[in-house]
């Protein structure tokens, strides 16, 4: 299994879709507040001009519609849930960069850095709502009333998971030690959760067969723990033109992620030691270059891409379970590799 940093062909197959969808959920009366939110989601540049910038991956719409169809269901009926995951994950951005202090993301600056961190907030929490509405709101002709309760429901299940990890995320920055199993308990809240919500709303929209929404959703925890991992490895070696946020961001919030937990247990004593000085010194932020250079020392880069690809054979052992199409089962497999390969 060879990690993919291109993007897979099946990303382009929704992308349409999955556009008009947020552009049709997002429109509102002229308030600079949908400013904010046009212009996270990569349409308008701050003044409301429009231009083309980088409007993210779009992972899990297109992981959600593409569990749809491999499971045998069709997109149309789960594409508004999938977009309101897409709104969803985006207030959880806005609100992320305002707990994090950063200024960049997507290559531009971020909301609160342009619009303050108290109207990101209201961006944040207009784009939550947003997102609930068009999952409600799927119903259209009336019929799926119970599909689209039970996807509102599993919506707002992850949107709780996602805050308590965000919780932890930013308890971990102050607490001198976090183990791994902490840290995986963390990210599988805020970051795995959507990943899950993406295939279980999937299930529920193909069938809503219960042992089929069980699978899906842990199969997209372990997927999700790949891929957070993947992130927090960019967050430290990635190059920031390419992953368009800062890099040694992480370090300098004393972020426990994984390649930092692991030099703090494996690193020599001397290493550990200027570690544990660094971290502890409260006069001043961690310095990116000198602890990077002990996790290259430490092999904490070598041990991370491991323990990741250990949550991909197990996501893949997971997905085995399920009744998708053979088509499916290799397209799912490319975006997987994607997710732990990427570069951005
Ligand atoms: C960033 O998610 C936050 C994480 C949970 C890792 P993505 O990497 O999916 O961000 P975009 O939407 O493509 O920018
Ligand atoms: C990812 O948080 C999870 C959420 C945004 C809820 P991070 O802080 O690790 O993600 P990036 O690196 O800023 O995208
Ligand atoms: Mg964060
Ligand atoms: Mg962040």
């Amino acid at each position: 299994m060879v990690p993919k940093t291109v993007v897979p062909a099946i990303f382009s197959r929704y992308r349409e879709e999955i556009d008009q969808e947020l552009l049709r959920a997002t429109r509102g009366p002229d308030l600079s507040l949908y400013t904010m939110v046009h212009y996270q989601l990569g349409w308008v540049d701050a003044t409301g001009a429009e231009v083309n910038a980088d409007r993210g991956k779009a992972i899990r719409p297109t992981l959600c519609l593409l569990m749809c169809e491999a499971l045998g269901g069709t997109i149309d009926r789960a594409v508004p849930s999938a977009a309101g995951l897409e709104l969803l994950h985006n207030f959880s951005l806005i609100h992320d960069d305002v707990m994090d202090g950063d200024e960049t993301r997507r290559h531009r600056p971020t909301v609160w850095s342009i619009w303050g961190q108290a109207q990101a907030i209201d961006a944040g929490d207009l784009l939550h709502v947003l997102a609930m509405l068009n999952v409600l709101g799927s119903n259209r002709d009336g019929e799926d009333a119970e599909l689209c309760r039970d996807a509102a429901e599993v919506m707002a299940r992850g949107c709780r998971l996602v805050t308590e990890g965000q919780h932890l995320d930013l308890e971990f920055e102050s607490r001198p030690s976090v183990t791994v199993d902490q840290y995986v308990g963390m990210i599988e809240r805020k970051s795995a959760a959507l990943i899950s919500v993406a295939f279980e709303i999937a299930a529920i929209f193909s069938g809503n067969v219960p042992g089929v929404r069980m699978v899906c959703e842990t199969y997209g925890s372990l997927l999700g723990t790949a891929f957070q991992i993947r992130d927090d490895m960019l967050g430290i070696w990635g190059d920031p033109a390419v992953t368009g946020k800062p890099v040694g961001a992480d370090i300098r919030k004393r972020k426990k992620t994984l390649p930092v937990i692991h030099a703090f247990e494996k690193a020599t004593d001397q290493d550990r030691g200027r570690l544990t000085a660094i971290y502890s010194n409260e006069a001043e932020d961690p310095d990116p270059v000198a602890v990077s250079a002990i996790l290259d020392r430490a092999g904490s880069y070598a041990f991370s891409e491991e323990y990741m690809r250990t949550y991909l054979q197990k996501a893949s052992t997971s997905a085995a379970q399920l009744p998708i199409s053979e088509w499916g089962r290799q397209n799912l497999e490319e975006v997987a590799l994607y997710m732990v390969g990427r570069t951005s």
